[in-house]
């Protein structure tokens, strides 16, 4: 699916920021930090205001742009191919900064920077030059290429791999779980069939997500058992503990090729920051549509 069942909360709130900036044209074939001085000089300082803002509305805003972001790149390059659902019940802001100008991809690579560094996090410049693709669909993420929480190690690598993305940088994106939500599907398999889960976390997670399907199917649990709203290494010390939410998770620490990039990074906080940020750099720069192809949407919640 593009977006979780959670997502129209969230959705209402990022409308804030795609609202205020849209639609336009742009040449260059490059992506630079500095793409929208002369266009849109206050691009960045406006996405980060207006994000700040909306966290403090609806805290799990960032995880979600965050997530968003990842799905984007890995269905078809980072070209705003996942679009925002119209749900929405948000009427607030209509006046477009910088209208014409600014692609609903580089809105969510800046808002997603921004929302890491809301929480905590590292910061990194984010480029930008990323142009919308004209075939967005609000399913584009069941094309295949996001890895089900399901996913064997093998898979999570060869997945990332398709993407030019290492193993290395698998692991460190990875812990982007640092902060958000899964709902109680993504996780019932884990906490109920699976042997390598503390069982006292086990049974925390169970009360709130019950063993059969049905009502609780939509029941969430945070990432982080730790500290779901700060983005730091604690993700990499659960692995250790046993107590990672999603099969995905625990797997990078269960005995396999990753386990000791898991130790170090629950080690050294510098060394996942710095690490994080050279994976979502790289993650960034997923085949974008530049120059004259795609185009500038003009509401990101469909193409125009
Ligand atoms: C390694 C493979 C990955 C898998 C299998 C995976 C899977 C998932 C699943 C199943 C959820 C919960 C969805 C739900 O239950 O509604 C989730 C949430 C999330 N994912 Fe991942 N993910 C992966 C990598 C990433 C990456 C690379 C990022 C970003 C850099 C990311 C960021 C997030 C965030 C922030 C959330 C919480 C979203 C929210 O609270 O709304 N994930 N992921
Ligand atoms: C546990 O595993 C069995 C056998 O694969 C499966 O039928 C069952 O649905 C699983 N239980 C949960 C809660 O996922």
């Amino acid at each position: 699916m593009a977006l979780s069942s959670s997502a129209a909360i969230n959705i209402a709130a990022l409308a804030l920021v795609l609202l205020a900036l849209s639609g336009g044209t742009a040449t260059s074939a490059q992506l630079s930090q500095n793409f929208y001085s002369k266009t849109c000089p206050k691009v960045f300082s406006t996405v980060k205001s207006v994000l700040r803002s909306a966290i403090t509305k609806e805290r799990r805003l960032g995880a979600s742009l965050l997530r968003l972001h990842f799905h984007d790149c890995f269905v078809n390059g980072c070209d705003g191919s996942i679009l925002l659902d119209d749900t929405s019940s948000f009427t607030g802001e209509k006046t477009a900064l910088c209208h014409g100008v600014v692609s609903c991809a580089d809105i969510l690579a800046i808002a997603a920077r921004d929302s890491v560094v809301t929480l905590g996090g590292p910061f990194w410049d984010v480029k930008v030059g990323r142009r919308d693709s004209k075939t967005a669909s609000l399913s584009a993420a069941n094309s295949g290429v996001i890895p089900p929480p399901t996913s064997t190690l093998t898979n999570l690598i060869s997945r990332f791999r398709a993407q030019g993305l290492s193993a290395k940088d698998m692991v460190a994106l990875s812990g982007a779980h640092t902060i958000g939500k899964a709902r109680c599907t993504s996780f019932r398999n884990r906490i109920y069939n699976e042997t390598d889960i503390d069982v006292s976390f086990a049974k925390i997670r169970q009360r709130k997500c019950p063993r059969t399907s049905g009502s609780g199917d939509n029941n969430v649990a945070v990432l982080d058992f730790q500290t779901p709203n700060s983005f730091d290494n604690n993700y990499y010390k659960n692995l250790i503990n046993k107590r990672g939410l999603l099969h995905s998770d625990q797997v990078l620490f269960n005995g396999g090729s990753t386990d000791s990039l898991v130790r170090q990074y629950s080690q050294n906080d510098k060394s996942f920051d710095s690490d994080f940020v050279a994976a979502m750099i790289k993650m960034g720069d997923i085949k974008p549509l530049t120059g004259s192809k795609g185009e500038i949407r003009k509401n990101c919640r469909r193409v125009n």
